[in-house]
């Protein structure tokens, strides 16, 4: 039931040492579902040894580009990021769904925006389509960019940024700062953490000159980042931040507090609305959470990092109440307006009634 489209991959391009982008031809008929808003990602599917993976990845192409191109980073371990380094080739053909997410902003030729990105490593993928993007279509605003690695050789897009820099002089400032090498400016040495990023800002950003402060990589940066941001007064409206990779587990939680009860048999009965089909199942107390349990009794739910990060398995619930382990994506708003991420929520009440359509 969830919406994978078997697409051509029609390019696949070395990026540095660790990283490779991968383009997908989308034909004509697949080109409404696939067309994307920049900073949107997409999630793959493939068997990688005796596994079925599916993890989300941020489109780095431009809207004017041609193209929709992921780019994947190598982490130790990691499988996916492994086999899409280096097994997927030009002419394979993978499971991808449609590209969904939020970290992104509304193009419009007459705003006049300045706009700061904070990015870490991978974290560079939807930048790369949203500074094109903006540069392109709203020609008054302009992009800082404050862009962490390791070393010289570790930047993704090195030379395409640098051309775009030239290409659309003034509109894109860029600052590399870098964890492992000494550069000559002490200020773009060391990791992006609080003080590094509040530095950056106090002295090279008029911070009242921003409209959008956005975040994206690994999970210490964005915390860095945001606690850097809070502590010079500029307010959650306008930050927006995208977390790559897998949250840390909770130390308490339902889940935590579920592993510690003893298993007393007590099941919730769920019913789940998808594209229209409704299907039913038990869901018991003290097992996995809502995704899991459907996906072993063969209901299709939509989903990509299974860490509460990416909202792919966004439903809302209509009836009953659930705990989330973690949430890392939802809004506010959101979760008073009813809904969960399916893939950390566990039943509080004997009844769930949980609706993806709406
Ligand atoms: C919305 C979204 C967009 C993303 N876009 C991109 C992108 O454009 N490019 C990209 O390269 N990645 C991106 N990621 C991360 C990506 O989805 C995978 O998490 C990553 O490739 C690791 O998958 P894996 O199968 O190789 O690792 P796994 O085999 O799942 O994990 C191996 C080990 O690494 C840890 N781990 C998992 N992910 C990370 C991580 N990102 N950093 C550090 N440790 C990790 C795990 O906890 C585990 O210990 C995105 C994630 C999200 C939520
Ligand atoms: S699958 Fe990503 S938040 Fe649930």
């Amino acid at each position: 039931m969830s919406d994978f489209h078997a697409l051509k991959v029609s390019d696949v391009r070395r990026e540095t040492d660790e990283a490779t982008s991968i383009a997908f031809a989308v034909p004509d008929a697949l080109c409404e579902t696939f067309a994307y808003i920049p900073g949107q990602y997409l999630t793959l599917k493939a068997r990688v040894g005796d596994e079925e993976l599916r993890r989300p990845y941020s489109i780095c192409s431009g809207l004017d580009d041609g193209e929709v191109r992921v780019a994947v980073k190598k982490i130790p371990d990691g499988r996916f990021s492994h086999f899409a380094n280096e097994r997927i080739r030009e002419g394979d053909v993978i499971e991808v769904m449609p590209p969904t997410g939020r970290f992104c902003v509304d193009l419009d030729a007459d705003n006049k925006r300045h706009y700061v990105g904070f990015s870490g490593g991978s974290g560079i993928t939807p930048f790369m389509a949203i500074i094109k993007s903006v540069l392109k279509r709203e020609p008054k605003s302009r992009f800082t960019l404050f862009y962490g690695n390791r070393t010289v050789s570790s930047i993704i897009f090195k030379e395409e940024l640098e051309d775009l820099k030239d290409r659309y002089l003034g509109r894109l400032r860029l600052f590399h700062v870098l964890s492992d090498e000494t550069p000559e400016v002490p200020l773009f040495g060391g990791l992006m953490s609080e003080e590094k990023v509040t530095a950056l800002v106090e002295k090279l950003i008029d911070k009242d000159s921003v409209d959008y402060f956005m975040l994206c990589g690994p999970g210490p940066m964005i915390k860095g980042a945001r606690l850097a941001l809070r502590g010079l007064g500029v307010g959650d409206d306008r930050v927006k931040l995208e977390l790559f990779g897998n949250a840390p587990p909770p130390q308490a939680g339902p889940r935590a507090v579920r592993a510690a009860m003893p298993d007393d048999g007590r099941v919730a009965d769920v019913t789940v609305f998808l594209h229209g089909t409704k299907t039913e199942f038990k869901l018991p107390f003290n097992g996995e959470p809502v995704l899991d349990t459907a996906l072993a009794n063969n209901v299709d739910l939509p989903f990509a990092c299974k860490g509460g990060v990416c909202c792919t398995c966004k439903a809302k619930l209509l009836e009953g109440e659930v705990a989330m382990d973690v949430n890392y994506g939802l809004e506010k708003d959101e979760v008073e307006a009813g809904y969960i991420l399916t893939c950390q929520s566990r039943p509080l009440s004997d009844k769930l009634v949980i609706d993806f359509d709406g």
